[in-house]
């Protein structure tokens, strides 16, 4: 079994900022009820001109500079993401967009989980030593599928790519522990769902012609499950990895709700400083949460080499997970 190392990441949101004055304008809401409820004061979003993939590469393309690897180099790229272009998949898009023609690229879906489950899923290649460079990118483009007129939603989510480079190492293994979990039975707490629509196509035979909905939240039933769980799994991670809380340099959580960060990280007895905060400036994103926040705190060298991050992502599904790396 080999080991792995973060060599590189990249984070990249879409020009466009909406605030909360802006947002005050479209539905019955205050700046202050969204300030004090959730933290944020602003969301990027993406214009139709631009896609997923494009996001998700220029993340990737920022990822693979900083880890000095060659696109050819790659041997997997995986696409974390609930809102791909295609229905089918975007992974292989960005993969020619990135001219990585070696690399085999697929989609992995688990909501606001996806970042943290698709890294934990990249790693098994690499500690098996099938591949040696892989990509892990974290997008998503929510505002395509928020409804704008639904306040406890709108307000919430915001757009945004975040990308790492894993590379396989001989001697030390920087992955130090991880959790995943899933709880289908609270699966309509948070869904986007196929909203079927009947075709005839004879007189015995019908079939589903539909199109996706907007984005339906069980907001509370949501905050409680992310506040219970979430302690549980980075504690089972830490565990694994043969760590306290008290090991940990940065707690780095799905950027949802900075009450769910406070919550968490005072349940787990970590304090303030050691937890990396950007939602704020870009809301909910997402698959892109977690990497986005940490290429800003590596970029601006809060995070050092060698610091020991416990992540979690925590999301639709309902799924949730954690894991422990150095960076
Ligand atoms: N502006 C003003 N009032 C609002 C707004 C708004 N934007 N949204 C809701 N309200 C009102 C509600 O209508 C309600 O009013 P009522 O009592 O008259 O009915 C009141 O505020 C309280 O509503 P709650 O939903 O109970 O508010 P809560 O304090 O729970 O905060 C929130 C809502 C912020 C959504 C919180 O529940 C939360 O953060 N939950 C977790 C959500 C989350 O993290 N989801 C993402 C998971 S990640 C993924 O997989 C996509």
């Amino acid at each position: 079994i080999l080991g792995l190392e973060l060599t590189g990441c990249g984070g990249v949101a879409p020009d466009a900022v909406l605030d909360n004055e802006t947002l005050m304008q479209m539905v019955e809401t205050s700046d202050e009820w969204i300030r004090s409820r959730t933290g944020i004061r602003q969301r990027r979003l993406t214009p139709p001109s631009q896609s997923l993939g494009e996001l998700a590469a220029q993340a990737g393309t920022q990822a693979l500079e900083m880890a000095g690897v060659a696109p050819s180099e790659l041997d997997l790229i995986v696409l974390a993401t609930s809102t791909a272009d295609d229905l089918f998949g975007s992974a292989s898009w960005v993969q020619h967009r990135l001219n990585a023609p070696q690399a085999v690229a697929f989609d992995l879906t688990a909501a606001c989980s996806g970042f943290l489950f698709a890294m934990v899923t990249a790693a098994q290649f690499l500690r098996t030593g099938v591949y040696r460079n892989v990509l892990v990118i974290g997008a998503d483009v929510l505002s395509r599928w928020v409804d704008w007129n639904d306040r406890r939603t709108c307000v919430l989510f915001g757009d945004g790519a975040g990308a790492v480079v894993l590379q396989a190492r001989e001697v030390g293994d920087r992955l130090l522990g991880f959790e995943m979990r899933s709880d289908g039975s609270q699966n309509n707490c948070l869904t986007l769902g196929y909203q079927p629509q009947e075709q005839v196509l004879t007189p015995e035979i019908s079939v589903s012609q539909g199109h996706y909905g907007t984005i339906a939240m069980n907001g509370p039933e949501v905050y409680k499950f992310a506040v219970k769980k979430v302690p549980e799994a980075v504690e089972k991670a830490l565990f694994r990895s043969g760590l306290t809380t008290e090991d940990v340099d940065w707690l780095l959580l799905h950027q949802a709700n900075q009450r769910i960060l406070d919550a968490v990280a005072k349940r787990l007895k970590i304090p303030a400083e050691k937890v990396l905060t950007n939602l704020s400036k870009y809301g909910n994103t997402s698959a892109a949460s977690i990497p986005l926040a940490l290429n800003e705190a590596v970029r601006s060298q809060q995070i050092q080499p060698g610091d020991t991050i416990a992540a979690s992502g925590f999301g639709a599904g309902l799924t949730w997970g954690s894991a422990v790396f150095r960076w």
